[in-house]
């Protein structure tokens, strides 16, 4: 299995080392600076000796290196600022991620392609317009991760392991996200039981500023280390055929009562991409809140549409 990670920077070198050193797949790592991706390659490569693996992995700046790929992820682009919203990346990395897709399908058309460069689901809408591919090919990774920082602070809140918290966030990945409190629950037991509802507010909201926070304590860049994680986990599943359950920003069409518009739902990822989308009930708050959600990305990316032209 092979997979070309675009973009050697946080977000793409953490997710190439995850990558080899889970055992998961070879990796070409690709960057326009010239000797990044090689170079963080080559060293990646030293460390599989001492880590234990037998993974290749390679970088350099040229296309030609990704062809095979079963997977391609798109993590280029420029990254958020204190200060800065998401969506204040769209024309920057709209037209690299635009150049992108288009040198991969040169070499690699078979590839399913997850995007994590922001605005992510106004980049993966891009993504599947460049690439012409369907839609259960064409994806973005952002739910694995605003739902690992759910959990987390649910976690840290009653003082219990996160790995035993289930929950969920859909929606785009920006400030309007919806965590869903309804139906989360800690060792089957809904949250609502066990935090109150203020307090569950503050924590809902901690998950939405989830990426800021991280962004104002750095100063210099934004989160990769639970992005990386959330990556390698949806590429785990598809290359494993493992069929996990987690949200995706994938094209809904008339699912959740929504058109022609990229947003995070629960889906099943295997070896055909989305091979499901699950349609859960949702409360008429969340469901108002997913919409509201929806309706942003599809204004974010009429905006694309009508600068880029
Ligand atoms: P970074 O600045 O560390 O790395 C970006 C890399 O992209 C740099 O090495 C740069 O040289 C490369 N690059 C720029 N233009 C390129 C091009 N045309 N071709 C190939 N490589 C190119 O940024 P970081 O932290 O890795 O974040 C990357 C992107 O991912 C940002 O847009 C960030 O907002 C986004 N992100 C999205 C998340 C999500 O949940 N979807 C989570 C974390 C980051
Ligand atoms: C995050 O949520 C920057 O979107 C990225 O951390």
């Amino acid at each position: 299995m092979k997979v070309t990670v675009v973009g050697a920077g946080h977000v793409g070198a953490t997710t190439a080392q995850r990558l080899v050193e889970g055992n998961i797949a070879d990796v070409y790592l690709v960057d326009i600076v010239d000797g990044l991706a090689a170079g963080k390659a080559l060293d990646l490569a030293q460390a599989a000796p001492l880590v234990g693996h037998g993974r290749k992995i390679v970088g350099g700046t040229e296309y030609a290196g990704a062809e095979g790929s079963d997977v391609v992820v798109i993590t280029a682009g420029i990254a958020r600022k204190p200060g800065m919203s998401r969506d204040d990346l769209l024309m920057t990395n709209g037209k690299i991620v635009t150049g992108i897709v288009e040198e991969i399908m040169a070499v690699a058309p078979d590839a399913i392609l997850i995007m994590v460069t922001n605005p992510l689901d106004v980049t993966t809408h891009i993504a599947m317009e460049v690439s012409g591919q369907p839609r259960e090919r064409v994806m973005g990774m952002a739910g694995a991760l605003d739902t690992a920082r759910f959990r987390a602070f649910i976690g840290m809140e009653l003082g219990c392991a996160s790995s035993d918290v289930q929950a969920m966030v859909l929606g785009g990945h920006g400030d309007s996200m919806v965590p869903l409190a309804s139906s989360a629950t800690v060792g089957g037991v809904p949250i609502t039981q066990l935090i109150e509802p203020g307090r569950l507010e503050e924590i809902i909201q901690r998950t939405r500023d989830g990426g800021a926070e991280i962004v104002g304590l750095l100063k210099t860049g934004s989160a990769f280390y639970a992005p990386s994680a959330g990556v390698t986990e949806m590429v785990g599943s598809i290359l494993r055929n493992e069929n996990k359950v987690m949200p995706v920003s994938v094209l809904l069409q008339g699912e959740y009562g929504i058109e022609d518009t990229f947003v995070g739902v629960p889906v099943k990822l295997g070896a055909g991409g989305v091979e499901e989308i699950i349609e859960v009930k949702l409360s008429d708050d969340e469901n108002a809140a997913l919409r509201a959600s929806a309706e942003h990305v599809r204004e974010t990316v009429a905006a694309w549409e009508r600068l880029s032209k």
